[in-house]
């Protein structure tokens, strides 16, 4: 089964409302004929209301950074499924390395901020990825393995389906090191075996499987000729509106 390439751009803490949408107004130009990747921008929360204005009518759909599991509340910083849905976000990434290295986020936060987003109609793009120390020590795929199936407790094989994941090592973040495509390639392949395991084929099958972790223009075909490799999760890159495009149009 053919599954629908999807490639989001993480802007992390960049872009005020008016960088955001000049980004996108010159994005939109340069990606408009692409009709087979999902096309995906991930502004901060204060950008995504004006960006999700200057998108619309576009083929690039709005995500967020991050959202809370309950539905409103005393949680100071935090945001609500509603919220992200009145500004018109569809996707969430959730459970980044920088969310759970620099403030705290657990595999049951993730798995329960995934379940809130999913259960509200926004598609969870759900992070896991190894330190260089668990690379080097030669447990990575354990340890992928083990956040992949946290983050995915108490979802039916039929959710599994539409949900992405993104593997990401942190070594291969914004370090200008990718991951060479079988390094790619070896990691999302065991992600979709271990969700075979947990849920069914179905699941494995459909669920979309992202690399990120310096993707550019230059390194982008190859990556998405890898049979496992479904998509770009894309930092740095997705900053500059020609880059992306790139991307995108691989
Ligand atoms: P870079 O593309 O800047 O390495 O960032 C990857 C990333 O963390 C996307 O979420």
């Amino acid at each position: 089964m053919a599954r629908r390439p999807i490639i989001a751009g993480n802007w992390k803490m960049n872009n005020t409302i008016a960088d955001g949408v000049k980004l996108v107004k010159e994005l939109a130009p340069l990606v408009k004929d692409n009709k087979t990747v999902d096309i995906v921008v991930c502004p901060t929360a204060t950008a995504l209301a004006g960006v999700g204005e200057a998108i619309k009518g576009t083929n690039i759909a709005l995500g967020a950074q991050n959202v809370h599991w309950e539905k409103s509340g005393a949680y100071t910083g935090e945001i609500s499924t509603d919220m992200l849905k009145e500004v018109g976000a569809t996707y969430c990434v959730l459970g980044h390395s920088e969310r759970r290295d620099y403030f705290g986020e657990t595999d049951e936060g993730v798995n329960k901020r995934a379940r809130a987003a999913f259960a509200a109609g926004i598609t969870p793009i759900i992070c896991c990825g190894e330190s260089l120390q668990i690379r080097e020590a030669g447990n990575y795929i354990n340890h992928v393995v083990s956040q992949v199936n946290a983050a995915l407790d108490g979802f039916t094989a039929a959710e599994v389906a539409k949900l992405v994941i993104a593997y990401e090592p942190i070594w291969a973040i914004g370090t200008g090191k990718t991951a060479t495509f079988e390094q790619a390639e070896e990691v999302c392949k065991a992600i979709r075996e271990a969700v075979e395991k947990k849920f069914d084929k179905n699941a494995a099958e459909a669920i979309r499987i992202q690399y990120g972790g310096s993707v550019k223009p230059a390194t982008i075909k190859d990556l998405m000729a890898q049979p496992n490799v479904d998509g770009a999760l894309v930092g740095g890159a997705a900053l500059n509106a020609k880059d992306f495009s790139e991307i995108v149009n691989f």
